[in-house]
């Protein structure tokens, strides 16, 4: 089995455990199984830049947030925000291919079909397709990058008042940044 399988198996386990009992859930899996999420990179040259990287990356981002021992309360939510966090990747890499038809390397796709912004497309993606999120997880996926969202880097104050109400928004920014930095190192 390629690591791209083996990551997808991975992945598809730990959120069934976490969503499957919401209503829409399997549709949405079902959709999921139909974009090149599973098989993307997680960037084009930074971390994660090969087939499955993405899956990788959020498994990372997963046993990140999980391993934290003050999520309070809510288990599953930490797990759907870390495994999903990222869904806005979908058709953003598009694979390079050498003569042979291997993949060389990833650019960039700047035609996507919801150009909305990093943590927005996400989370209406995610809700487009059926799995419906609670407030804090609308809120923790939106505001994952940080002080790195273009929102903020354009003056808005509205992360840190996601980041007061809903601490698991913080804690997803920071596994984000240590399944990146740390985890993921070239
Ligand atoms: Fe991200
Ligand atoms: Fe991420």
């Amino acid at each position: 089995m390629k690591q791209w399988e083996e990551n997808r198996r991975s992945f598809a386990k730990l959120l069934e455990q976490a969503a499957a009992a919401r209503c829409g859930f399997w549709d949405f899996m079902e959709w999921l199984d139909s974009t090149d999420f599973f098989r993307a990179p997680a960037s084009t040259k930074h971390h994660g830049s090969y087939e499955g990287g993405l899956a990788e990356h959020s498994l990372n981002v997963y046993r990140r947030l999980t391993g934290r021992n003050d999520l309070q309360g809510r288990p599953k939510s930490a797990a759907l925000v870390a495994l999903l966090h990222d869904v806005c990747k979908i058709d953003r890499y598009l694979p390079e291919t050498g003569e042979d038809g291997s993949t060389t390397g990833w650019k960039y796709n700047t035609d996507v079909a919801l150009p909305v912004g990093h943590g927005e497309r996400s989370v209406i993606l995610i809700q487009q397709q059926g799995l419906t999120l609670t407030l804090e997880e609308i809120t923790a996926i939106r505001w994952h990058m940080g002080g790195f969202d273009d929102a903020v880097r354009g003056g808005s104050r509205e992360m840190s008042e996601a980041f007061r109400r809903y601490p698991l928004a913080l804690q997803l920014h920071i596994a984000d940044m240590e399944a990146t930095y740390l985890d993921e190192k070239e």
